[in-house]
């Protein structure tokens, strides 16, 4: 039995890297997957890759979502959506991250404030999520 038969996952940053290897997994293990990303691109290969796996917990086409973690009524929105298109969410993952900057020292109070608006801000949203379908450890979902 593949371990994640009847669960339910959002992968946000499913676009590439960590999240894109993950939400294959969880859907080869057997898991409905929705998958969210600020890169509609990176979005498509991995909808088109999870569409190939054929497991039975799996969603053929995973509902896809473009946003930008660092948006809190777009993750809100994002959320809501995907726990409605799969009848709700076991599991939330998030795992965007900007680090592509070779130059530490070199980086610009702009890109600085963007690097921790997407690990911090994002982090924060997605623990807040608004409905009650979304289950995730210390949420105050009777909002
Ligand atoms: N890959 C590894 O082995 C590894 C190991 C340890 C730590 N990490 C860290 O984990 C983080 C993620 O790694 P990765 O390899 O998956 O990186 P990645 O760059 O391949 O993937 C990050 C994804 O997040 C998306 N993203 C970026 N900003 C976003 C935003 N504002 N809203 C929504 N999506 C956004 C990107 O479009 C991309 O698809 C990095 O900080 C990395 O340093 C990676």
């Amino acid at each position: 039995m593949n371990i994640l038969s009847g669960k339910r996952a959002l992968v946000i940053g499913a676009g590439s890297g960590i999240g894109a290897a993950t939400a294959k997994l969880f859907a080869a293990e057997g898991a409905a997957v929705a998958v969210a990303d600020i890169d509609e691109a990176g979005l498509a290969a991995t909808v088109a890759a999870i569409g190939n796996i054929g497991n039975a917990g799996n969603t053929r086409k995973p509902p896809s979502f473009r946003m930008d973690i660092t948006d809190a009524a777009q993750v809100h929105a994002t959320m809501d959506a995907a726990a409605k298109a799969l009848g709700g969410l076991d599991i939330v993952l998030n795992t965007p991250f900007i680090d592509g900057h070779p130059d530490l020292l070199g980086l610009t109070e702009k890109q600085f404030r963007r690097e921790f608006d997407v690990l911090g801000s994002g982090t924060l949203y997605t623990f807040q999520p608004r409905t009650a379908s979304v289950c995730v450890p210390c949420s105050r979902v009777s909002r």
